[in-house]
C-alpha cells in the first residue's frame, strides 16, 4: 500500500489538482468558443484522462487516515473509496462522448466533478499547518470566485455574448476578455450596463448570473471581513494585552521610564514567543505531548549543557518535564550572593553576568547552554555570587522539589551532579 506520506504521492496529489484546475478552465472555454478537439487540445485532453485514470487506480492502493488512524487494509480502503469518491472519479474519466456519440459531446463537463477534490486538498494543507488557516480560506474563496467568473464569461460567450460589438468579437482573446469584463461587473453587482442581453436566452442567463452575483458578493464580502479579522489572532490578542497595560499605566501614572521598560518587555515577548506564555500553552496539553513539546523547545539548550551529555533519554525527559521558563529583563538580578538557593538555572537565550555582592566585580559572563545556581541548590549552602541579566534572558529553572524527584529515580545522576557541584565550587573559590 502507498502511504499518504509517500514523497511521490506528495508530488502526485498537487499535480492531479493542477490538472483538474486546467480542465476546469480549459474545457468550458473550448466548448463555449466551439473549438474542435484537435491537435494540442486533443493531446491535453487525452493526457489529463490518463492522469485521472492513473489517480483512480492509485487511490485503491493508497492508505487513508480515518479518525486519525491509518487504514492500510486494501479491502477496507477499496470499500471506503467505492462508497465516496469512486463514482465522481469514474464519471470524470469515462469518455462518455465516445461511448454515447456526439449528442453527449458536453458530457465531458462531468470532469468538473473532480473539483470536489479541491476542498479535500485544502483540508490536507490546513492540517499540515504550513500556512495561516484564515489566509488559506481566503485563497480558497478567491479561487472559487475567479473560477466562477470564468465560467460565467464562458456561459456568456456560449449564449451569444449579448451586444458585444464585432470589433471585440474579432479574436477569441478579445471576445473572452470582454465577456470576462461583463461577468465580473455583473457578479460584483457593478453592472455598468454597457454590455446587455439581446436575445431571451441571454436575458435568462443574465438574470441567473445577477442573482448568483448578488448572493455571492454579499457572502464573499462577509467571509473576507471575518477572515481578515482572524488573520493574525495572536497579534490581535497581544495588541489588546498591550492596550490594557498602557491604559493601566496611564491611569496609575506609572513613571515614563518604567513604562518604556514594560513596553520593551512586551516587545521582547512578541519577538521571542509571539506573546505566548510557554507554561500556559504547555499546561493545556496532556503529559505525553507536554514532554515532547518541552523536549523540542529545550533541545538546542540541552545539547549544549555539559551535565546532560551522556545522560539517558529517560533522565532528560524527566528533567525537561520539571523545567519552568522564566524571563529576566536587562539589569535584573536573578538572585544575589548570600541568598538561600532553591533553584538552578539553564540559559536558553541571552547572557548573564556572575558578579560580586555589590555588583562591581564581574567574575564571568554566561551564555546559552551554560547553567548556574547548582552549588547552593545541591550543596545546601548560600549563593556564592550574584547573577545579573546583561540583556533579555530566557532561562529554564529547576527547583529543589523537581530535582529531588528526578534524583530519587536516577541515583547515579545524583552522584554525578553532586561531584560536579563540588568541583565547580572548588574551581570558583580558587578564582
Ligand atoms: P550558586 O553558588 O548556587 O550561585 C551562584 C552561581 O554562580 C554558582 O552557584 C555558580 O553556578 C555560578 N558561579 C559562581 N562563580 C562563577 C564563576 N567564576 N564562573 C562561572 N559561574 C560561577
Amino acid at each position: 500500500m502507498i502511504l499518504p506520506t509517500n514523497k511521490y504521492k506528495q508530488i502526485w496529489d498537487p499535480f492531479v489538482l493542477v490538472m483538474t484546475i486546467v480542465v476546469a478552465v480549459e474545457m468550458p472555454l473550448r466548448i463555449a468558443l466551439d473549438l474542435p478537439l484537435h491537435g494540442w487540445f486533443y493531446f491535453l485532453d487525452t493526457f489529463i484522462s490518463c492522469v485521472f485514470l492513473v489517480d483512480l487506480i492509485l487511490t485503491f492502493f493508497t492508505a487513508v487516515y480515518v479518525n486519525a488512524a491509518l487504514v492500510k487494509d486494501p479491502k477496507n480502503v477499496a470499500q471506503r473509496y467505492l462508497k465516496r469518491w469512486f463514482i465522481i472519479d469514474l464519471l470524470a474519466v469515462l469518455p462518455l462522448d465516445l461511448i454515447f456519440g456526439s449528442f453527449m459531446i458536453n458530457a465531458r463537463l462531468l470532469r468538473l466533478l473532480r473539483l470536489a477534490h479541491v476542498a479535500t486538498f485544502m483540508q490536507k494543507v490546513a492540517k499540515a499547518n504550513v500556512i495561516n488557516a484564515s489566509l488559506l480560506r481566503m485563497v480558497f474563496l478567491a479561487f472559487w470566485v475567479s473560477l466562477f467568473a470564468h465560467w460565467a464569461a464562458c456561459g456568456w460567450i456560449a449564449v451569444g455574448a449579448g451586444n458585444i460589438t464585432s470589433e471585440w468579437k474579432a479574436t477569441h482573446g478579445l471576445l473572452y476578455l470582454r465577456s470576462l469584463y461583463w461577468a465580473v461587473t455583473t457578479l460584483v453587482t457593478i453592472g455598468y450596463g454597457d454590455i446587455t442581453p439581446v436575445t431571451p436566452k441571454q436575458t435568462v442567463f443574465c438574470i441567473l448570473v445577477e442573482l448568483l452575483g448578488a448572493g455571492l458578493y454579499g457572502y464573499v464580502i462577509a467571509i473576507f471581513a471575518s477572515l481578515i479579522a482572524k488573520l493574525d489572532v495572536a497579534r490581535t490578542h497581544f495588541t489588546e494585552q498591550i492596550e490594557k497595560m498602557n491604559t493601566f499605566m496611564r491611569f496609575r501614572k506609572i513613571p515614563s521610564d518604567l513604562q518604556d521598560r514594560i513596553r520593551s518587555y512586551y516587545e521582547y515577548l512578541w519577538t521571542s514567543r509571539r506573546g505566548y506564555d510557554e507554561g500556559q500553552v504547555l499546561s493545556e496539553l496532556p503529559d505525553s505531548l507536554k514532554i515532547q513539546v518541552s523536549l523540542h523547545l529545550c533541545s538546542s539548550m540541552i545539547e549544549k549543557v555539559p551535565i546532560f551529555s551522556g545522560a539517558s533519554e529517560d533522565l532528560i525527559k524527566q528533567i525537561v518535564a520539571k523545567l519552568k521558563s522564566a524571563i529576566f529583563t536587562p539589569g535584573d538580578y536573578v538572585f544575589r550572593e548570600g541568598e538561600i538557593g532553591d533553584s538552578m538555572y539553564f540559559i536558553s537565550r541571552g547572557q548573564v553576568e556572575v558578579v560580586s555582592k555589590d555588583g562591581q566585580t564581574i567574575y564571568a559572563t554566561l551564555s546559552p547552554g551554560n547553567f548556574f545556581g547548582e552549588i547552593a541548590l545541591i550543596l545546601q549552602q548560600p549563593r556564592n555570587a550574584s547573577i545579573r541579566a546583561l540583556e533579555y534572558v530566557d532561562l529554564y529553572t529547576l527547583d529543589q522539589g523537581g530535582l529531588q524527584e528526578v534524583l530519587q529515580k536516577f541515583p547515579a545522576f545524583m552522584a554525578h551532579i553532586h561531584d560536579l557541584a563540588k568541583k565547580r565550587q572548588d574551581q570558583f573559590t580558587k578564582l
